[in-house]
């Protein structure tokens, strides 16, 4: 019986390691290769400390793990042309020259993300100028000397962010995506380099406060910008040009000068427009009268008070999310205003998390017809009649509620931690005589078993991967034992 169960075991971890299906094999001094077929056969090869001198297969990805803290020009060495470098370590430092090699002539993807790196000359990159995507994130780069990117003519995507910059470096002129958040950029100061291919900056996350036209000069393709996190000012003649641009998001402490909200309100492309931290000025119709392709307007951790006139919305005809997480004034402002409420009618989606709303008035549910996505979680929420609209939307699937588990009643004590589509809130809530709600009479009995909306498909697919592995396990056991069976049998029917 126990090699039965250790064979099976065994069995078991051979088709495991099957399933995640990765014939990786030893194909050199600590290095395993792999292929895939996805649109053409790809071989890579991942190895450990030193590169390879040799490889039995033709690599044209290379994957090296536990690197020093020193890139050494003569240990860099690639058996095969590569397009793909990955060097994953403790790297400090890169010496001049270090890519320099036939092989990598013809390298379109170097990944240097999470290593120490300090320093980048002229020279560490030289060679490489066929280089499409520069992945140097998470690193402590202070200096970029002039000259260190400016070569690489085929530059497409360029990622600094999480360093320790101070100023923007000169750039490749086609760069299209350039991530600089999360450095120390105290002056956005482009030095006159016109950038007419690049479509993706984010500068989130640095500490200048204003930005000049003249210094800041975004070709006319840009589709997405983000600025912060101290923005006070910017001139309006900076979104002069930019016809494209589609996506807007400003973080900062404080009020903007007023120019600078009139320069953002004049963007008439924008889709989303996001407002992190940053006080409004008083709004109204007209404000908003440019902007009739805006579909999504996020309003986020905004503490201070709104003065919103009240047809401040009818502008905003495509408007279809509305998000207002984190700010308690603006999102009590407008949930308590029915004339504000009703210019919103065609939203689809509404998030109201952590806006200290206690309940929705039911005739509400009226005004926002179209709503098919809500959520309200992290309220403390007044479980009773008034919210039983929205739980029968949910439980009949005419609206989704999103985070569930944190939508959780507060009063009264006797609902105090659940959510509200717990059953045991949703059975009890409101009994239907006295409900003044008619659709509530109407919930099929079938639906009232929904405890939550249907799990999201990741759990699903676990799930139902974890139903096939017990089953081909179960049947493998099942040929075990058969075989074990036939087998005593046999030795049984020889000794007689
Ligand atoms: C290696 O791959 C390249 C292209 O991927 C191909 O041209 C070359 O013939 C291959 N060499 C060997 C030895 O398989
Ligand atoms: C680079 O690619 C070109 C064309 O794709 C090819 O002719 C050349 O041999 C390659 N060079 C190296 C070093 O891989
Ligand atoms: C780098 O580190 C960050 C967090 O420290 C992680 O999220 C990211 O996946 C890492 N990237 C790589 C390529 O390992
Ligand atoms: C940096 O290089 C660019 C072009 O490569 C050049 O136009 C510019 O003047 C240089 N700037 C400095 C400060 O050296
Ligand atoms: C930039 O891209 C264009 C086409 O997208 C190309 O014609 C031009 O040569 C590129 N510039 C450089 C310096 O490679
Ligand atoms: C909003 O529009 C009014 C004119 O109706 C204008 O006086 C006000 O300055 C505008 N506010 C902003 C922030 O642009
Ligand atoms: C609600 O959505 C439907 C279809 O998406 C649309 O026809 C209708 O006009 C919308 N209602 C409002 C008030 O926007
Ligand atoms: C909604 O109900 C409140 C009372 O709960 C009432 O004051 C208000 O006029 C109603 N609004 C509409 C549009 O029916």
């Amino acid at each position: 019986m126990m090699i039965a169960v250790y064979m099976f075991l065994l069995l078991c971890s051979l088709f495991m390691a099957c399933i995640h299906c990765d014939p990786a094999q030893l194909c050199g001094n600590r290095c395993l290769c792999s292929s895939t077929h996805d649109q053409k056969i790809v071989h890579t090869a991942v190895c450990s400390k030193d590169f390879p001198s040799q490889l039995t297969h033709n690599i044209s990805v290379l994957i090296m793990k536990n690197l020093g803290k020193t890139l050494n020009k003569d240990d860099v060495n690639s058996p095969s042309k590569l397009t793909k470098l990955d060097l994953k370590g403790k790297i400090k430092e890169i010496q001049d020259h270090a890519f320099d090699i036939e092989n990598l002539k013809n390298l379109s993807v170097l990944d240097l993300s999470n290593n120490t790196i300090q320093k980048l000359t002229s020279k560490t990159f030289s060679g490489l100028n066929n280089l499409r995507e520069l992945y140097l994130d998470n690193n402590n780069v202070k200096v970029i000397e002039n000259g260190t990117l400016t070569f690489m003519g085929k530059l497409n995507i360029l990622f600094l962010n999480r360093n320790y910059l101070t100023d923007i470096p000169y750039l490749p002129m086609n760069i299209t995506k350039l991530q600089l958040q999360h450095n120390h950029i105290r002056t956005v100061n482009f030095h006159g380099q016109k950038l007419y291919n690049l479509k993706y900056l984010d500068l989130s996350g640095n500490a200048y406060d204003s930005i000049k036209k003249m210094e800041f000069l975004l070709g006319n393709h840009i589709e997405q910008l983000s600025l912060g996190d101290q923005i006070l000012q910017i001139e309006p003649q900076v979104f002069q040009e930019t016809k494209e641009l589609k996506r807007l998001e400003l973080e900062g402490k404080d009020s903007l000068f007023p120019e600078t909200w009139e320069g953002i309100f004049q963007i008439n492309s924008l889709e989303t427009l996001t407002i992190k931290y940053i006080p409004l000025p008083p709004l109204n119709q007209h404000n908003f009268s440019s902007m009739s392709h805006l579909k999504s307007l996020r309003l986020i951790h905004i503490n201070t008070d709104v003065q919103m006139k009240r047809n401040v919305f009818k502008q905003l005809v495509q408007l279809e999310e509305l998000d207002l997480q984190g700010s308690p004034n603006i999102a009590q402002h407008i949930i308590n205003t029915n004339v504000l409420l009703s210019s919103l009618s065609h939203l689809k989606t509404l998030i109201l998390q952590s806006v200290g709303i206690k309940t929705f008035r039911s005739n509400q549910s009226e005004l926002l017809k179209n709503l098919s996505f809500l959520d309200i979680s992290n309220n403390k929420l007044q479980c009773d009649c008034r919210l039983k609209w929205l739980i029968n939307k949910v439980i009949t699937g005419q609206m989704k509620l999103k985070n569930p588990k944190q939508t959780i009643c507060s009063e009264p004590a006797s609902y105090y931690g659940y959510s509200i589509l717990d059953s045991r809130v949703t059975y009890t809530l409101c009994p239907k005589d006295e409900s003044t709600d008619t659709e509530a009479t109407k919930i099929p009995d079938k639906a009232r078993v929904t405890f939550y909306p249907p799990s999201t498909s990741p759990n699903q697919s676990m799930n139902s991967k974890t139903i096939i592995y017990i089953l081909i396990a179960l049947s493998t056991m099942v040929v075990i034992l058969a075989v074990l069976l036939i087998i005593m049998i046999f030795r049984n029917w020889r000794q007689k």
